[in-house]
């Protein structure tokens, strides 16, 4: 079959390896792709973010197949207009992308579902909002509703803060998804990463995944998209996953479908565990990245068989081929970021690396230049292995790592600490 994935970063790097490597997989395209992906796949320029634009490339291409990797396409909509046209696709409607695109909505959801969840409240006026917050006090999280790149939130450790980020919002300093603002309560605890997938109906767990939030060692300095990742997280033990899939994600998903709008794709919770209970701190509608490259490590071909089985509604014939192992991604960004960083610096030393089942180079951020592998964006490398136990998946990446030669990239040498 031909596929399409949308998207560029190390997410599709690793979804496209992933596909390859099944012999269903007839012609993968990628659009926009990167200068790994190049390396197994073709990359096509392409509007993703317009269905009209990708329905005519996915009939002239003839695509039986199309892969969403990113929200801003599914939050457009190109799920709809791809589905509408007669194609398969893996992606949630834009209206079951609320579950991502407005936190207001998905405290609703919870609601009705009854999953536990941070107590909250919603406003539209920086006034009311201000209020609450001298009511409730400190700490307190203050977050724009809609899609604001992952920066709509503060966790404000005083009540200042917490003011100031209202004042913000309001003033426009996040664009339309700050004209409305979720208020919620303080969660304390260990926060991990549940992957499902979904067809409407049957939901089916795909692993679990922590990743390293802030730029510097010890989870210090400033928050960025992902500094890397591993898989299995050792907090979502089969216990804390069985309570969260029962009490948070079969609810939202059988309230979704009870309001016409049925989930088909991979649901991504963010989960805050204390004391062996689970509370849902957010949706995202697609993998994470850097999370989804340790899972298409561990779950290989198959990932192409199971996102086939949710865009068609078979999934309550699936079932996941758990190997006992544990794989780790480490992200290698451009020195600077998350703040400001050149681009264009010339990375060598890829070839000589494995690229095996249990070792590869996820590129995130690159372009290729005169023959030379570039740097094109902050996170640029994710470096990755699979081990009988995580220290062994750590030890090889680290390995990978130490094999680059970027003088003008840097990364995190802690990743796992937590579960090491
Ligand atoms: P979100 O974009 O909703 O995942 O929020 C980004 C990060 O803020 C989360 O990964 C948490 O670390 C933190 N966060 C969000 N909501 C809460 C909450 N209610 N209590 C504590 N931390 C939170
Ligand atoms: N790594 C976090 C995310 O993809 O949102």
């Amino acid at each position: 079959m031909n596929i399409l994935i949308l998207g560029g970063g190390g997410r599709e790097h690793a979804l496209a390896w992933a596909v390859m490597q099944n012999p269903k997989c007839d012609k993968l395209i990628v659009a926009p792709g990167n200068a790994g992906i190049a390396q197994i796949a073709t990359c096509a320029s392409l509007e993703i973010d317009n269905g009209g634009a990708v329905v005519r490339f996915c009939d002239e291409e003839a695509i039986d197949f199309v892969i969403i990797g990113p929200e801003a396409p599914l939050a457009a909509g190109v799920a709809d207009r791809l589905r509408e046209a007669g194609f398969h696709v893996f992606g949630p409607s834009q209206a079951a992308a609320r579950l991502e695109a407005s936190k207001h909505f998905t405290k609703e959801i919870c609601d009705a579902a009854n999953a536990p969840t941070a107590g909250y409240a919603h406003f539209t006026d920086a006034e009311a909002a201000k209020a609450y917050i001298r009511a409730q006090g400190a700490p307190i999280v203050v977050k724009a509703d809609g899609l604001a790149a992952g920066k709509g939130v503060i966790v404000a450790m005083d009540e200042a803060t917490a003011l100031e980020a209202v004042d913000d919002m309001f003033g426009g300093g996040f664009g339309d998804a700050g004209a409305e603002v979720v208020i919620e309560e303080f969660m304390q605890g260990e926060e991990a990463s549940f992957f499902l997938l979904c067809d409407g109906q049957t939901v089916l767990p795909i692993g679990t995944a922590q990743d390293h939030k802030r730029v510097g060692e010890g989870d210090t300095g400033l928050n960025t998209g992902g500094m890397g990742a591993y898989s299995p997280a050792p907090v979502l033990s089969p216990e804390v996953a069985q309570r969260a899939l029962d009490e948070i994600i079969q609810p939202t998903m059988d309230e979704m479908a009870r309001r016409g709008m049925p989930y088909q794709g991979v649901l991504y919770a963010g989960l805050m565990i204390e004391n062996g209970a689970p509370r849902l701190v957010e949706y995202n509608v697609r993998f994470g990245d850097p999370e989804c490259q340790v899972l298409m490590m561990r779950l290989g071909a198959q990932a192409l068989d199971l996102m086939l089985a949710a865009a068609e509604g078979r999934l309550y014939k699936e079932q996941v081929n758990w190997a006992e192992d544990h794989a780790m991604t480490v992200v290698m960004a451009a020195k600077g970021y998350p703040g400001a960083y050149d681009k264009g610096s010339v990375i060598q030393g890829l070839e000589s690396l494995p690229a095996t089942s249990s070792q590869m180079v996820f590129h995130a951020g690159t372009k290729e230049v005169d023959g030379q592998i570039t740097a094109s964006g902050g996170r640029v490398l994710n470096v990755t292995a699979r081990g009988d136990t995580l220290a062994d998946a750590q030890a090889r990446a680290y390995e990978m790592v130490d094999a680059i030669d970027w003088p003008e990239g840097f990364c995190r040498r802690d990743i796992g600490w937590r579960a090491l």
